[in-house]
């Protein structure tokens, strides 16, 4: 069995609702993201609960802060045991180095948040941005990987023109995944698991379309097929 793509935003407000969910998936088929809301409520014993079903984790906490401390940070998450850690790569050079100083290349995966897909050309140009988001994402992913970072979070749009810029060794992690047959909810910008397979996605973020599924094991079975049928396909 190849090493799953898809990641399910555990988007919950607690463990329990969270737990409930990871117990109808399987770990072969799926790695599991926890983000600021869960972790703030759970905290590293439910990563450790998830770990012990034997699900790989993202934590996805976005650090952004001094150098120091952006490390420190980094060296706790690692020692916790989770596979992929995030920063944004707005922090700048000196703290995506100490980031990737502070984790030895080839244990926990360390990836940036170039913009944020919340922001569009006016919120940029409020913070004194004036160049295209996709100019800015693509200088924000050069610095991460010049900085040793193993890859970049992008929205599914921007997964192509990455792949192309960046080589086949970066790690690009897509969110906006939204099967042909579901709801869109307040994502703008989405892609078919297959169409971000086909752009040069590595791992595939999908929360509602999973974690709001009648049957969620049948959804993410079905979108696991579809993947492994693009990947087979090249
Ligand atoms: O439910 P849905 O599939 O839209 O969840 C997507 C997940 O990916 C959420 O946890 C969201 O915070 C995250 N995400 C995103 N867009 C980004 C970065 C992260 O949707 N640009």
């Amino acid at each position: 069995m190849n090493a799953p793509r898809i990641i399910v935003a555990l988007d919950f407000s607690g463990a329990k609702p969270a737990l409930e969910l990871v117990a109808k998936l399987d770990p072969q088929l799926c790695r599991m993201k926890v983000g600021k809301e869960l972790f703030t409520a759970a905290g590293p014993q439910l990563l450790e609960q998830l770990m012990n079903k034997g699900f790989e984790v993202f934590l996805d906490l976005k650090f952004h802060d001094i150098p120091n401390t952006v490390a420190g940070a980094c060296k706790v998450a690692a020692s916790l045991g989770v596979w992929m850690v995030n920063v944004h790569a707005l922090g700048g050079r000196k703290m995506l180095s100490a980031a990737r100083e502070a984790l030895l290349p080839g244990t926990t995966q360390l990836i940036a948040v170039t913009l944020l897909t919340s922001m569009g050309r006016d919120d940029l140009a409020d913070i004194g941005l004036n160049d295209e988001p996709e100019i800015i994402v693509q200088r924000l992913a050069r610095l991460a990987s010049a900085c040793g970072l193993d890859g970049v979070v992008c929205s599914a749009l921007e997964t192509a023109r990455l792949r192309q810029i960046m080589g086949k060794d970066f790690c690009l992690v897509t969110p906006g995944i939204r099967p042909l047959d579901s709801s869109v909810g307040d994502q703008q910008r989405v892609a078919t698991p297959r169409q971000a397979i086909a752009n040069g996605a590595d791992y595939l973020v999908i929360g509602r379309p999973i974690t709001q599924a009648a049957d969620p094991l049948l959804m993410l079975q079905r979108l696991h097929v579809e993947i492994e049928t693009q990947l087979a396909a090249g």
